[in-house]
């Protein structure tokens, strides 16, 4: 890892942090780290159905298993084993923030939920007739950022790299996303995967710019449509990119003034209404 990445990523982390510490309902906290990939009887997205998840396992191993997934999979847990090569490979990441009051409340709150007809948690309805030429092009201006994210989210090609989209590659903080309509399970899996990101960079970026259902869409045609093509983005546009310092750097700092926007927009304030008042 480049030290700049470590640098933003650190960056974000921090930014991060301070809500996840808060208080925080067991309710709120499924919505915003574990709603990407499961569903409480909703049949399973990246994650299994974490209805049948309670039925299968007692409570102290789930407990254990969602502190801590890596440690529980390196630990040669069979079942756990078998659970990650049902996910395609995919490892649950470990949530900050999920101290062990937290997992016994999610658990509760899980398994109260298992026991309703309607668990509330079934996950996004990303509507179902086949995605259009349209929405390919739509998807494709707002990975660009042609298009405005009408939460304001920064646009995709800024971190990420897509093989259909050649020319001026894009940013390399984020994984290629050539072929992650397969990886992260199809339309369904992706669609709720995208509506609540729930990993480390994803989730500090959109929790307060969220991806709407409009944009979702779009965006999973662009997806879907790039994952039929086996090559990720060639390395000679990456290359280009790279060569490209100068625009990265100002793209870098466009993404930091996005960040602290709000931040420095207060401090200034308040230097000014002091330095107003000095001069009265
Ligand atoms: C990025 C996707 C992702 C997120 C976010 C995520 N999980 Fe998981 N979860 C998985 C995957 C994949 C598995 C299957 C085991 C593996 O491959 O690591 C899993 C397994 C589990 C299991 C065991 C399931 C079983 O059948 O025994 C539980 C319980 C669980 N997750 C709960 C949670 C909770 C609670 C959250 C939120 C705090 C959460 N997960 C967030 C992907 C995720
Ligand atoms: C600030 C940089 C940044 C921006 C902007 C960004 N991403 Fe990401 N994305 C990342 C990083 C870094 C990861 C790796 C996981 C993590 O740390 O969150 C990632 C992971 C992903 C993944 C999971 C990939 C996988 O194989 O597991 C998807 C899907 C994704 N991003 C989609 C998007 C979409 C769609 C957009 C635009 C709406 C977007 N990202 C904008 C940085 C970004």
């Amino acid at each position: 890892m480049s030290p700049q990445r470590c640098l933003l990523i650190a960056v974000l982390i921090v930014l991060v942090l301070p809500r996840n510490a808060a208080a925080q309902s067991a309710n709120e906290f499924f919505q915003q780290n574990c709603t990407a990939c499961h569903t409480i009887g909703g049949g399973r997205l990246v994650g299994p159905d974490l209805k049948e998840a309670v039925q299968h396992k007692d409570r102290a191993w789930l407990e254990h298993f969602i502190q801590d997934p890596e440690a529980v999979l390196n630990s040669g847990d069979p079942y756990a084993l078998q659970l990650k090569k049902d996910a395609n490979g995919i490892v649950m990441p470990k949530m900050p923030g999920l101290t062990p009051e937290m997992a016994k409340a999610l658990l509760d709150m899980i398994e109260a939920k298992s026991n309703l007809p309607n668990s509330g948690a079934t996950g996004v309805s990303i509507s179902e007739p086949p995605f259009t030429p349209s929405d390919i092009l739509t998807g494709t201006e707002i990975f660009l950022g042609k298009r405005k994210l009408s939460q304001g989210g920064p646009p995709c090609v800024s971190c990420h790299t897509l093989g259909s989209i050649g020319g001026f590659g894009g940013g390399r903080l984020g994984p290629d996303l050539t072929q992650v309509y397969k990886r992260l399970g199809g339309r369904k899996s992706l669609g709720a995967w995208l509506s609540a990101p729930a990993t480390t960079t994803m989730q500090s970026v959109f929790r307060n710019h969220s991806l709407q259902k409009e944009e979702i869409l779009p965006l999973l045609a662009v997806f879907e449509n790039s994952s039929r093509q086996s090559q990720p983005a060639n390395s000679s546009s990456q290359i280009r990119f790279f060569l490209a310092g100068f625009a990265g750097a100002v793209l870098g700092l466009a993404l930091m003034g996005w960040i602290w926007r709000g931040r420095i927009r207060t401090v200034r304030r308040s230097l000014v209404t002091s330095a107003q008042r000095g001069a009265a």
